[in-house]
């Protein structure tokens, strides 16, 4: 993707460097990388991170002894990666391989290699038809391989106008399933069951799902400053979001969610 086409260069920093930097962003990447160990096979074990940006959801897991691919489009973002990989210790660094291409020519890009999971987090609300992008999710994952979608909550769509008091708006998104996004671009929302429906339509079972963040989100919208320097906090914050995820009713008012599921044995 050439930077005339590449529609996250303007975001890259924003996403990048600003958005994880925040309690928000530290807090995501907490509880994902827990509630993805809950279901990931042991390592040394192959993942593949489509729209992987600048690896904050998959860096971690190399971290931890995963063989990570991470799959961008974006060249920008791709440079973002490559900046966070310098700062990886040298063992961690020899287990990350980025590859440029988009996510509905994965299969492709990889050569029909097929991984123990498949991450694609927070990108089929950028993309119109999310299909083309699951059949490939779906493709690239091995038998019993865990496929992992962070997507936007189309039942949580009234959270945010109403918590920044635009109670018009907040009365429209009750129904809506597309708002501009905290990027400031247009992201569409699903649902945990129509989700879930498109995995099994491909021969993923689904496995579980959580919220991602709920109070520090809600408390960010409504002008509290949260500061990601007090480690305490941050630390004390995590915990609670954690457990609000996994739990009824709080995960279901999250304003994303991370399904996971299953690929049968063929
Ligand atoms: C919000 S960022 C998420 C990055 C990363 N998954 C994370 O959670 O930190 C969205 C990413 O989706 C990528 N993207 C956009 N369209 C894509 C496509 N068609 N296939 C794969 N990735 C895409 C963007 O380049 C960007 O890096």
């Amino acid at each position: 993707m050439d930077e005339d086409t590449d529609t996250w260069a303007d975001l890259a920093d924003q996403f990048a460097d600003d958005a994880y930097a925040s309690v928000k962003g530290r807090v995501r990447t907490y509880v994902m990388h827990r509630q993805l160990l809950e279901h990931l096979p042991a390592t040394p074990a192959q993942v593949l991170d489509v729209g992987g940006g600048a690896g904050h959801q998959s860096f971690p897991l190399a971290r931890a002894g995963y063989e990570v691919t991470l799959l961008e489009p974006s060249q920008s973002m791709l440079g973002k990666a490559r900046e966070r990989i310098e700062r990886l210790p040298e063992e961690v660094r020899r287990r990350v391989t980025l590859v440029q291409a988009d996510g509905e020519h994965a299969q492709e890009a990889v050569n029909g290699r097929q991984f123990d999971a498949v991450l694609c987090h927070g990108v089929i609300g950028y993309l119109e038809q999310p299909e083309p992008l699951l059949d490939q999710l779906c493709r690239c994952a091995a038998p019993g391989g865990v496929v992992s979608i962070l997507a936007g909550n189309a039942d949580a769509m009234a959270v945010r106008p109403a918590l920044e008091q635009r109670w018009e708006d907040a009365l429209e998104a009750f129904d809506a399933r597309s708002e501009i996004g905290v990027l400031g671009v247009p992201v569409r929302a699903d649902t945990v069951e129509e989700l879930g429906g498109l995995l099994r339509d491909r021969g993923v079972e689904p496995l579980e799902w959580y919220g991602v963040w709920l109070f520090v989100d809600w408390l960010g919208f409504g002008g509290a400053e949260l500061d990601p320097g007090d480690a305490k906090q941050l630390e004390a914050a995590a915990r609670v979001e954690f457990e609000a995820a996994r739990r009824d009713p709080y995960r279901r008012l999250s304003r994303v969610f991370h399904l996971l599921g299953r690929k049968g044995p063929s």
